[in-house]
């Protein structure tokens, strides 16, 4: 008979992590007024910069830790290992340094100087990839070095963990239908590894079978949206369901750059490329209701691409 071992989890991390747990989620709702103005037809966004690690990605690197420590896949002696175009890793740096746990990240070399200094003073190893292969380039090596060392390292692989989506099927979701007090009608949000569109989405039509979700891309392959994916042509996150959004709009990179210009002059917020691409999704939905509450998501903040910025501002 075979027997199957399991590890047991570690109960003083597993403690350690429920410590963390207040610093993710739980993201103000901001009422974009000034660059958007129509009587009845209100949009809200998710300020997701407010958490551990100033990233939306706290909330998937949060429970995919959580839920491989509590299983025993993780300790302190395991490297985490993943591909991240950033946020996540710079997620999973600063909540492995709280823990103990050690982080090793596959990232484009083009990532945003902030973010690598970021990663770096987590103690975060890093393994660079090509630029010109984007994440998927940085998923392949991940996957490869989880292949090679299977002792050596947890792959936690957010493009087909489910604990990336249900993070926000059990958060971002449930706190979106109560801070509108159930009032939303539509979910206007990008797609990168689809976890946040798939967890939110799904949860919401639980709640209100009525409410539209439009789910955004890239109108290009090569463009500026960083954290997003033009799924025609980059390898297609495991978890996607093609089938939850009620329909898919594109974005450019330029709508979005112009908008980060106008939201910074009108609201006094600094957006990155992809939480401006999302308003101008949001917009785009906003301008065809005659009422309605659209809520979009803020993934990070501006100030994590420098870069960006010094050719607009
Ligand atoms: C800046 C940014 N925007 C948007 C996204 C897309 O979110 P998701 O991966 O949940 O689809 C990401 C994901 O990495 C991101 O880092």
């Amino acid at each position: 008979m075979a027997v199957q071992v399991l590890n047991t989890a570690d109960q003083e991390l597993v403690k350690k992590i429920e410590s963390i747990e207040a610093y993710v989620g739980n993201t103000p709702l901001y009422q974009v007024k000034n660059v958007f103005n129509k009587p009845g037809v209100d949009i809200f966004a998710k300020l997701e910069w407010q958490q551990i690690g100033h990233s939306v990605k706290a909330r998937p690197a949060f429970n995919i830790i959580k839920q491989a420590v509590k299983a025993g896949l993780l300790n302190r002696e395991i490297h985490l290992l993943d591909a991240s175009s950033g946020n996540t890793g710079v997620a999973y740096g600063a909540i492995g340094y709280a823990l103990g746990i050690p982080v090793t990240l596959c990232l484009p070399e083009n990532a945003s100087t902030p973010k690598k200094d970021a990663l770096k003073q987590s103690g975060v190893n890093i393994i660079y990839t090509s630029r010109f292969e984007g994440t998927d380039g940085a998923q392949q090596k991940a996957k490869e070095l989880a292949e090679n060392f299977p002792h050596r390292y947890f792959y936690a692989d957010q493009y087909s963990n489910p604990n990336n989506w249900k993070a926000h099927y059990y958060g971002t979701a449930e706190e979106i239908w109560e801070q509108t007090e159930g009032k939303i009608t539509h979910l206007v949000t990008g797609l990168g590894t689809t976890g946040s569109f798939t967890g939110t989405a799904r949860r919401l039509k639980e709640l209100n079978p009525n409410i539209e979700v439009v789910s955004l891309q890239p109108d290009t392959a090569m463009h500026g949206l960083e954290g997003w994916k033009h799924l025609e042509t980059a390898i297609v996150p495991k978890f996607y369901d093609p089938f939850l959004a009620d329909r898919n709009l594109l974005v450019s990179t330029e709508e979005a750059y112009k908008l980060i210009k106008l939201v910074n002059e009108k609201e006094g917020l600094l957006l990155s490329p992809s939480s401006a691409a999302n308003l101008a999704g949001a917009i785009k939905v906003a301008k065809e209701l005659q009422g309605g509450t659209i809520v979009t998501v803020f993934p990070d903040h501006g100030s994590n691409y420098p870069e960006v910025l010094k050719q607009l501002l």
